[in-house]
């Protein structure tokens, strides 16, 4: 419970911080994980993951595999121009999609 208090500590105050310097944040994700602009068929993550659907193995990616898997459905389920690696809205998106998968969140 301690740790979990701590974890949750540190996690609003890095996301707050996050957002006072414009950097990575849950809600700028959000705002992309349901956006048809990351791509050019009319479809956004949302279309096929939304609440975590087919997202149930992710939780064991570390952030650079978790990276370019979203890159990769950008690319290939969307149509659309993967993030640079490590780029704000990328970190952002991927933060995002860690809260959709269960065992991520805890
Ligand atoms: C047209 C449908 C479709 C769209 C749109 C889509 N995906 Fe996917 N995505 C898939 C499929 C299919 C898989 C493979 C799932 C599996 O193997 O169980 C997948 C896998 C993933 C995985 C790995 C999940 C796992 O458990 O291994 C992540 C993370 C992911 N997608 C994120 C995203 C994000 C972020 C977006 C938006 C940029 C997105 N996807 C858009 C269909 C889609």
């Amino acid at each position: 419970m301690k740790m979990l208090t701590a974890t949750l500590t540190m996690w609003t105050v890095s996301l707050s911080l996050a957002m006072a310097a414009g950097q990575p944040s849950l809600e700028r994700g959000k705002e992309l994980f349901y956006s048809t602009a990351l791509g050019t068929n009319g479809k956004s993550c949302a279309s096929c993951h939304a609440g975590g659907n087919k997202l149930e193995e992710a939780a064991g990616y570390d952030q650079k595999q978790f990276e370019v898997i979203v890159n990769q459905c950008i690319v290939k389920a969307l149509n659309g121009r993967a993030f640079a690696p490590g780029s704000p809205d990328l970190s952002s998106l991927v933060a995002y999609v860690k809260t959709l998968t269960p065992v991520a969140t805890k």
